[in-house]
């Protein structure tokens, strides 16, 4: 592949993909990396270790159109706003994004190769060119579940989701700690009092995260100290955008939006920094033995990690803490429920900013490079 043009690549996603693409020296296959930017045309890119032009113009379509490969970070309204011009030129090059704007496109497939490889090559057969990162909870599901269901032995599934402040934003994850920081300074003054009471403590922190000159910008309301019950836009049916996108883009990856698995559930924003993480009730088509689900889960991929469903090992292991900034994805809680021994619940957590975004595309880029 000669010319790779990447378009994003300052902002968060775009950095996560950086760091990971010169810690995996892909950089080494590609002849010619070509940065793009919105606001800084002519000034120097980043240091990859190899020259590269100046930064070039993100708007210029010609400029686009001579990459073979173009991966954007730079958000759903750069997509619109470039991409049927730029296939309108008649490009027949590839674009990878981390965006949802492209991704229920009939002609746009959904990356997440350690799931749905043989997906992702049966569309590079028959000349796909989209390939488009999947939504964070999703991809994280099904990083962490994806041993059922390739084994095809999921009737239907519900995730209730703790989705972390990434989710929404660099910004976002900033406010969530100014809000942290807001809520404890309302009460300092008590908290370094080990006489205080915690009644009183408490009655002040609540009338700080209710007052006018809480952190809300980003989020709205508080979350620290709370949670928000709802993550994207509402749909007619009473589902948010992230219950949506659950169902569609799961079957979607893995190539069965024709005979799909059920999947709703409910996406809450709660206060971790970037680790989403998720409770599942999954009913089983039958009683599978635990030991051979435990298997299946297991050697489904590389970076999945059964977590005994015992409790000192859990509450170590299978937290936003231990997983963030690792390609980790601990599942765990794994038992039979009450309702019988098809129904299993599962519980996972991994990082919103790799599996969930930069690293699908990394290795997207990566299958076409080899
Ligand atoms: N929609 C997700 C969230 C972001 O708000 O957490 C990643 O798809």
């Amino acid at each position: 592949m000669k010319r790779v043009g990447f378009v994003g690549w300052r902002g968060m996603v775009g950095s996560v993909l950086m760091e990971r693409m010169l810690a995996e020296n892909d950089f080494d296959l590609i002849d010619e990396p070509v940065f793009f930017t919105t606001s800084q045309v002519g000034q120097g890119g980043p240091d990859i270790g190899k020259p590269i032009p100046a930064l070039k113009d993100a708007s210029d379509i010609e400029e686009l159109k001579a990459m073979d490969a173009i991966i954007s970070c730079q958000g759903g309204d750069y997509t619109k706003q470039v991409y049927k011009d730029l296939r309108g030129t008649g490009w027949q090059g590839y674009w990878i994004d981390a965006a949802s704007a492209l991704r229920m496109e009939e002609d746009s497939v959904i990356i997440l190769d350690p799931v749905n490889l043989n997906v992702i090559q049966d569309a590079l057969a028959s000349g796909a060119k989209d390939f488009i990162g999947g939504n964070c909870t999703v991809s994280l599901m099904l990083m962490a579940l994806g041993g059922l269901f390739n084994a095809d032995q999921v009737e239907w599934a519900t995730a209730m989701t703790y989705q972390a402040a990434s989710g929404a934003g660099a910004k976002n994850m900033r406010e969530l700690l100014s809000q942290m920081g807001a809520a404890h300074a309302s009460v300092k003054t008590l908290l370094d009092d080990p006489a205080s009471a915690i009644l009183d403590i408490d009655r002040q922190v609540a009338a700080a995260m209710r007052g006018d000159s809480f952190p809300t910008d980003c989020f709205g309301v508080p979350l620290a100290g709370s949670l928000i019950p709802w993550i994207d836009t509402q749909l007619p049916n009473g589902q948010s955008r992230e219950e949506w996108k659950g169902g569609v883009e799961t079957n979607k990856i893995l190539g069965r939006s024709n005979n799909p698995v059920p999947i709703d559930g409910l996406c809450v924003r709660i206060g971790a920094m970037r680790c989403h993480s998720q409770a599942l009730t999954i009913k089983l088509k039958s009683d599978i033995p635990m030991d051979e689900i435990q298997g299946m889960l297991a050697s489904a991929n590389d970076w999945v990690k059964v977590i005994p469903n015992d409790r000192e090992i859990t509450v170590k292991e299978l937290t936003p803490t231990v997983a963030t900034g690792t390609l980790s994805v601990p599942v765990g809680r794994l038992r039979k429920m009450a309702m019988g021994g098809e129904y299993l619940s599962a519980f996972t957590v991994g990082d919103q900013l790799l599996w969930g975004a930069a690293e699908p595309l990394r290795r997207m880029l990566r299958i076409l490079l080899q």
